[in-house]
């Protein structure tokens, strides 16, 4: 008998033409058998040797046949994974990011912070855990019966791309759990060691390759590949560090569940210490920076989080980070270079805005040629208050400068070297007209930022406006991003948001097609119209968001969609109270100049006659529509400031109308629970509270469907009132409203 040939691409030198058609169809059906046991079925029926001979005998048998290689053949598929890139899977719980603190002061008022939370005394004991923050690229790996059956990155918390089989491919990551949760997820960071990512670069560069420019960069673009066999090759590592769902907790604290973690075949991070004080966590900080070097992957900070799962529980979340977390981040890194040019940008809001363009310098292993001045008095060398920055050097062009850049913040010049000024250094003007339109830019009193007043008649006012129309946490709509907008408006097929409602009437038929266009076509027009209509209908927070409105970002206006709920109910008592708002600024203004004219106690009485004077020739429901909007919580006089403006001002005002008729505004719905007791009712909490703190009630409260409001009116439902109430409990029974304490509130949502 004739010895089997040795390697595969022997058996497939020893195939004429024919058998090899035959022998094609048969590895293409063996290898897709073997890819839905091993990625989708989690049974692998052959080994990896063995799946690694069938792929080698068919790229043999390719490159000997090129004739005979097949429509579905194995080379060009791509594992698990869609061609056209990752399906999306929604996490079962966000994946949250972190907040920040950039120096000793800020770790400490958040840990303060946390007592206050907490209403813990500052002896009570509070531990947290202090671990290097790993700078690669978050996973969520999901366990179900103890097998790994799903892997998703962060994505934008919410939905993340299924990279389940690319992760089955690294070695940290076990494929199965022994006495684990029914269900786990288990989190933490995909990253690379310096000496692998040298190695891989080397081997790239060899090849002739790409090479990355870092090993955060050289992580994902490992792990985001559609082929998991070149995922493979690339020597990934995981550190766990948290979780997401789970069936059964792991454990009460922090450092136990890290343990469970590490039990269950998990890396977790050596350099984990528990910390009591804001001293220990400050100390175990400088000594993580110090080993920083030496370590052997990169870092960029400590990451502390509250070691007590209860009181990580009872903290809860703002809506990306938690509270019981906070990544300290290593100070910035620097460089010198000269400052070129300063270019002044136009925002959405008109604020013009100074960009340094400098000699390209690497700062932090990437290349910086610009950076924010952020703004007139900055560049003067003072700060909002006249008083000196920098000693109180100016910058100017020629200049050389010192720029930092904080993780992913957008980098910033720091300093400037007087030594090196070039004689002929000018102070720098800034302009106070718009370089766009030409209209006057103005500084209005206590505004550290210089503004166009064009409105919408300044073209880059208009399409930054129309940029965050169609961000991502507003409109959203897939196929027009930034640089389609830019060129819809330069062409002045979209000059406001309403246009693009009108686009596929305007430009889906007739002389002027999309179609036609250069960049696009039948497919991608079609799409885009598509992509248009689903967004005809959009909740009431984002349609807020979208329209740009000055101080109204994402936060106010879900505080606002939750108040008001409906498009209409909002949009009256905006204009209702339009004339307070005058009145309001015109106290204000008034209130300032009494105070800075005699600031002595003498003169109080007058500021408070003027401030009532000025507000007795306000309609009372006006002042009424005002009060409501600024008693509701977290928005105060400012956003209601700036929305009254917005919807007074005739332009703008048209162009929301002419917006609104095109939409379907989806009333906001109460958060869950439904059942809750307190869901869709007004809560007002005032006095002091013993059990919690009144941030934690204010959450808790929202969290169960209640709206909590800063006032008591005629829309209360409920007042919550510790010791010490005073005129919101006269005032609420004056009304009528119902009144309870502390215990009585606790009861009636625990029972809820
Ligand atoms: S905890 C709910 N721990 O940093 C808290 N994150 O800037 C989840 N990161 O998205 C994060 N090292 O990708 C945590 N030891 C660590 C970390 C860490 C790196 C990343 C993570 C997160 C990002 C936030």
């Amino acid at each position: 008998m004739a010895a089997e040939p040795a390697t595969p691409e022997d058996r497939a030198a020893a195939l004429d033409a024919a058998e090899a058609r035959t022998r094609l169809a048969e590895l293409a059906r063996l290898i897709a058998r073997a890819n839905a046991a091993y990625h989708s079925e989690d049974a692998p029926e052959i080994t990896d040797a063995d799946y690694d001979a069938l792929k080698r005998e068919n790229a043999a048998l390719e490159a000997r046949f090129p004739d005979l290689k097949r429509a579905d053949s194995p080379s060009e598929q791509v594992g698990a994974a869609p061609a056209d890139g990752f399906a999306k899977v929604a996490h079962a719980q966000r994946m949250l990011s972190l907040a920040n603190a950039f120096d000793d002061s800020e770790l400490r008022d958040f840990v303060a912070g946390i007592r206050r939370y907490l209403g813990l005394g500052a002896d009570a004991p509070l531990a947290f855990t202090a671990e290097p923050k790993i700078d690669g690229l978050s996973l969520s790996l999901r366990y179900e019966d103890g097998k790994l059956v799903q892997a998703a990155t962060r994505g934008d918390g919410e939905v993340g791309e299924n990279v389940t089989a690319n992760a089955r491919t690294i070695a940290d990551i076990p494929h199965r759990l022994t006495g684990a949760p029914e269900v786990l997820e288990v989190r933490g960071e995909v990253y690379m060691s310096h000496a692998d990512f040298e190695e891989l670069n080397t081997r790239q560069t060899a090849r002739g390759s790409k090479t990355f420019a870092n090993p955060r960069n050289a992580a994902a673009g490992s792990l985001r590949q559609l082929d998991p066999e070149i995922t493979r090759a690339r020597p990934l590592k995981f550190f766990a560090y948290s979780w997401g769902e789970l069936s059964a907790p792991l454990a009460e604290t922090q450092v136990d569940a890290i343990d469970r973690l590490d039990r269950f075949g998990f890396q977790t991070n050596p350099h984990t210490r528990l910390c009591r004080s804001a001293d220990e966590m400050l100390e175990h900080y400088r000594h993580i920076e110090q080993r920083r070097a030496t370590l052997g992957y990169d870092i960029d900070g400590v990451v502390y989080k509250v070691n007590d799962l209860g009181l990580q529980g009872r903290l809860g979340m703002r809506s990306t980070t938690p509270r019981w977390a906070i990544a300290h981040k290593f100070p910035a890194e620097l460089a010198w270079t000269r400052l070129e040019a300063i270019d002044i940008q136009v925002g959405r809001t008109g604020a013009l805005s100074p960009v340094a363009r400098l000699a390209p310098v690497t700062v932090g292993g990437v290349v910086v040629s610009n950076a924010t001045l952020h703004n007139e008095d900055y560049i003067a060398g003072r700060d909002s208050n006249g008083q000196p920055i920098r000693d109180g050097k100016d910058i100017r062009v020629g200049d050389w400068v010192q720029v930092y850049r904080a993780g992913d913040v957008i980098p910033k010049v720091a300093d400037v070297d007087l030594t090196k000024r070039p004689d002929d250094a000018a102070p720098y003007a800034f302009p106070v007209t718009c370089p766009e339109c030409g209209s006057e830019a103005v500084r209005e009193e206590g505004d550290a930022v210089r503004r166009c007043t064009g409105g919408l008649v300044c073209p880059a006012q208009a399409v930054e406006k129309l940029k965050h129309f169609v961000s991502r946490a507003a409109f959203d709509i897939d196929g027009l991003g930034a640089k389609q907008v830019e060129q819809f408006y330069k062409d002045g097929w979209i000059r406001e948001p309403a246009d693009i409602f009108a686009l596929q009437d305007r430009y889906g038929a007739g002389l002027q097609q999309l179609k036609n266009k250069e960049g696009w076509g039948e497919k991608s027009a079609d799409n885009l119209f598509a992509a248009i209509a689903e967004k005809r209908s959009i909740s009431l927070k984002r349609l807020l968001f979208s329209l740009g409105i000055r101080h109204v970002g994402e936060v106010a206006s879900a505080d606002l969609a939750r108040h008001f709920a409906t498009w209409t109910a909002m949009a009256q008592t905006v204009d209702a109270a339009r004339s307070a708002g005058t009145a309001a600024r015109a106290a204000e203004e008034a209130v300032a100049t009494e105070r800075s004219r005699a600031a002595d106690e003498g003169r109080r009485a007058q500021i408070t006659a003027t401030r009532d004077a000025i507000w007795a020739d306000v309609p009372k429901e006006a002042r009424a529509a005002w009060e409501e909007i600024t008693g509701i919580d977290g928005i105060g006089g400012t956003v209601a400031m700036a929305l009254v403006t917005a919807f007074g001002q005739e332009a703008e005002r048209a162009s929301i109308d002419r917006l609104v008729v095109c939409l379907t505004v989806e009333p906001e719905e109460a958060p869950a629970t439904s059942d809750s007791p307190v869901a869709g009712k007004t809560v007002v909490f005032t006095g002091s509270l013993q059990k919690m703190t009144r941030a934690e009630a204010k959450a808790r409260a929202e969290a169960l469907g209640a709206k909590v409001s800063g006032s008591v009116s005629a829309k209360t439902d409920l007042l919550v009132a510790g010791p010490g109430a005073g005129s919101k409990a006269k005032k609420a029974a004056e009304l009528g409203v119902e009144t309870i304490d502390e215990d009585a509130w606790l009861a009636l949502i625990r029972d809820g």
